[in-house]
C-alpha cells in the first residue's frame, strides 16, 4: 500500500472505477440525446428516450457515490511542478463536471416530471414526480437541460483537451494517473 491517504500517486482504483463508468454513460448520453431528439416519433424513439432517462438517473446515483467516496477517499495531490494558474483552472474544471453530473439528470427528471408522462426505472423502479405537470415548466427545463449539455460538452472538451496537453506535451504522467493500468 503505497503512501500515505491522499499523498499517493495515482488515483484510488475506486476513483478510476467511477471515473470511467461515468466517463462512457455521459459520452453516450451526450451523443444518444443529440440523435435522438431527432428521430421521428414511433417505438423506436420511445424506447432511446427510456434508455436515455434511465442511464442519466444511474450517472445521477453514481455521482451522489462518488461524491460521498471522494470525501472518504481524496484524491492524490496535483504534481508540484504545476503552475498556480493550473491548479487553479484544475479544480475548477473538475467542480464544474461535477456540478453538471448532477444537474444535467436532476434538470431531466424535472422536465420530466414537469412533462407528467411518469417514469419506471428500467421499467419496474417507479421514480416519483418532483414537479406537478406543467407544460410552460417543462419547456423552460428542456431548454436548461439543452443549455446545460451544451456547457457540459464544452467543460468535457476542455477536459480532454487538457489531458492531451498534459501527456503529449508535457509528459507529467496526468493520465496515467487516472488510467486503469496506471500506478496507484
Ligand atoms: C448525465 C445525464 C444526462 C445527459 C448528459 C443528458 C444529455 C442530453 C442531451 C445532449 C440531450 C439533447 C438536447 C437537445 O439537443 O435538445 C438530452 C435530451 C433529453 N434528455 Fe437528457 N441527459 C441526461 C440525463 C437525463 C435524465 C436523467 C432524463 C430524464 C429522467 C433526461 C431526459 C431527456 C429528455 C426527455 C430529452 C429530450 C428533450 C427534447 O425532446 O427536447 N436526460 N439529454
Ligand atoms: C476520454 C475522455 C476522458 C479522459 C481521457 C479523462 C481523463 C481524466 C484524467 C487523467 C483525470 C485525472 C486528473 C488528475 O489526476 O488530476 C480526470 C479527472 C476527472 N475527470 Fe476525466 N477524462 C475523460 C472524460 C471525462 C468525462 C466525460 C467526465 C464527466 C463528465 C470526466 C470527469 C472528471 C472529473 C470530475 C475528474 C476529477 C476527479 C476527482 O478529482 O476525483 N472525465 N479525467
Amino acid at each position: 500500500m503505497p503512501g500515505v491517504e491522499g499523498r499517493r500517486e495515482g488515483h484510488h482504483p475506486g476513483a478510476k472505477a467511477f471515473h470511467w463508468i461515468t466517463a462512457l454513460a455521459v459520452l453516450g448520453l451526450l451523443g444518444v440525446g443529440l440523435w435522438m431528439t431527432g428521430l421521428p416519433l414511433g417505438l423506436l424513439k420511445f424506447k432511446v428516450y427510456g434508455w436515455h432517462k434511465w442511464i442519466g438517473l444511474v450517472v445521477l446515483v453514481l455521482t451522489v457515490a462518488r461524491l460521498w467516496w471522494r470525501w472518504r477517499h481524496p484524491p492524490p495531490a496535483l504534481p508540484g511542478a504545476l503552475p498556480g494558474w493550473e491548479r487553479r483552472a484544475a479544480h475548477a474544471a473538475h467542480w464544474t463536471l461535477f456540478f453538471l453530473l448532477l444537474a444535467m439528470p436532476i434538470s431531466g427528471w424535472l422536465m420530466n416530471s414537469a412533462a407528467g408522462v411518469g417514469l419506471y426505472w428500467f421499467g419496474y423502479v417507479p421514480i416519483p414526480d418532483l414537479v406537478p405537470p406543467d407544460p410552460d415548466l417543462f419547456e423552460t427545463l428542456r431548454t436548461v437541460h439543452r443549455v446545460l449539455s451544451r456547457l457540459l460538452m464544452a467543460v468535457v472538451a476542455l477536459h480532454i483537451g487538457a489531458v492531451v496537453y498534459h501527456d503529449v506535451l508535457r509528459r507529467d504522467g496526468i493520465f496515467r494517473r487516472m488510467w486503469l493500468s496506471g500506478e496507484r
